[in-house]
């Protein structure tokens, strides 16, 4: 269902604004409060912003979430710009000595560390600025019981170049409590396991996390208050009305926490925080029958979309009829059609096989649903130098299609 405010946006922009990004703000931020309300309040909800760092994003999020994390020195400069006053945290693999020097500038407030190298440079940067920072630790551990199998995205539980391995953990611990790390305040484990988990799973690979966390403290007798069990909550593109059931979520987390007092958790969410509120629209200039298939080229592509031809799935959409059409208008023969982009590769693929029982013809819009993550920012911009499309910021269902782009 497009909300009645994009529906309106994506009818009435002229062909030549088109394709664009439509953003629902008032959605984004009603969904980010349902989320918020199904967690317990000892944890804590912080928007990886790498999902999408669109400012108008990350400002509408602002008041929902408790913190953002961040991947790189931009996404840091660039967070601490457009939302600013709320916790960091960096996180992410070969961080070079120059973000780290920046992030304890920018006073961020936790940094995962991604290993024991890792661990020594921000060390000897945090002694050099006299700066002092909170650290977890972000571990590759190993889950039991196949449950990362079939996760979209694995990027834990086997050989990774992400985070420490569990068999140096005494090792690195022994670091701070020998006073190796002088300035650095060890405050707990950091874990991201896999991305595309259901909510069951999700808690399984939560609860072994903090009782491992549990386990490390006891072992060296010390505090580790805070454990970050990442993101990675399951987006069904396949069935857009299918959510991550946060309520469950929720009250699972509030037994883990229950379990462990004393120890806040963090959570770190992206693509199921952001891709609801994205809308990419778009105009059908040409209609091809090809070897007994049809096609429908659109404006645009996978160079501004990418996300159906990263992770291999079909976008889901939405066909808007144009029965004004001042042209000659080639139309599909009622069966499915493929819908590509303007791309000279056979990868320019937005959706396979969409049913259109009345017909696809040159002049029709079609909205992508789900462009809210891991969509525009991960896309391949130049390729081909075809223009960049258009970007509204819906702040409410009421805006009017005269709102301009940005
Ligand atoms: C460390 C870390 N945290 C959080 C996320 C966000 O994951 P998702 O967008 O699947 O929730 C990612 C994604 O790769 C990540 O690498």
């Amino acid at each position: 269902m497009i909300p009645p405010a994009v529906h309106r946006l994506a009818r009435s922009l002229p062909a030549g604004r088109l394709p664009a990004y439509l953003y629902d703000l008032g959605a984004l931020r009603e969904h980010a409060r349902r989320i918020r309300e199904a967690l317990p309040e000892r944890v804590e909800l912080y928007y990886a912003a790498k999902a999408n760092p669109e400012a108008e994003i990350l400002a509408a999020l602002a008041d929902r979430v408790d913190g953002f994390e961040v991947a790189s020195g931009g996404e840091l400069a660039h967070v601490a710009d457009a939302a600013p006053g709320l916790p960091l945290a960096f996180g992410g693999p070969g961080k070079t000595p120059e973000e780290i020097e920046s992030a304890l500038r920018l006073g961020v407030a936790r940094f995962h560390v991604e290993s024991a190298h890792e661990l020594a440079v921000l060390a000897h940067s945090a002694a050099r600025s006299g700066a002092r920072a909170g650290v977890l630790l972000r571990f590759n551990l190993p889950v039991s019981g196949g449950l990362l199998d079939g996760s979209a995205l694995a990027m834990g539980g086997r050989p990774a170049p992400f985070g420490i391995d569990p068999s140096e953990a005494d090792a690195v611990v022994r670091g701070f409590t020998d006073g190796a790390y002088g300035r650095l305040e060890l405050r707990g484990v950091h874990a991201h396991l896999a991305s595309g988990l259901d909510a069951p799973r999700q808690l399984a690979v939560a609860g072994s996390v903090v009782r491992w966390s549990a386990g490390l403290a006891a072992r060296h007798g010390i505090a580790l208050p805070e454990v970050n069990v990442g993101g990675g909550m399951s987006v069904d593109y396949a069935r857009p009305g299918r959510r991550f059931d946060w309520t469950a979520y929720g009250k699972g987390l509030g037994r883990i926490a229950d379990d462990h007092p004393g120890v806040t958790l963090r959570i770190e969410p992206g693509r199921a925080v952001s891709a609801y509120c994205g809308w990419y629209a778009t105009e059908v200039l040409d209609v091809k029958h090809s070897h007994g298939e049809d096609f429908a080229v659109v404006r645009g592509g996978t160079h501004h979309l990418r996300t159906p031809a990263a992770k291999g799935h079909d976008q889901p959409c939405a066909v808007l009829a144009a029965e004004e059409w001042d042209r000659s208008r080639p139309m599909s023969r009622g069966g499915p059609v493929t819908l590509v982009g303007q791309l000279c590769t056979p990868k320019d693929v937005l959706a396979r096989a969409v049913p259109v029982p009345g017909g696809l013809r040159a002049g029709d819009r079609v909205v992508f649903a789900m462009a809210g993550a891991y969509a525009w920012n991960i896309s391949h911009h130049d390729f081909l130098m075809h223009p960049r499309p258009g970007f509204h910021f819906l702040p409410a269902s009421s805006v009017r299609p005269e709102d301009g782009p940005r």
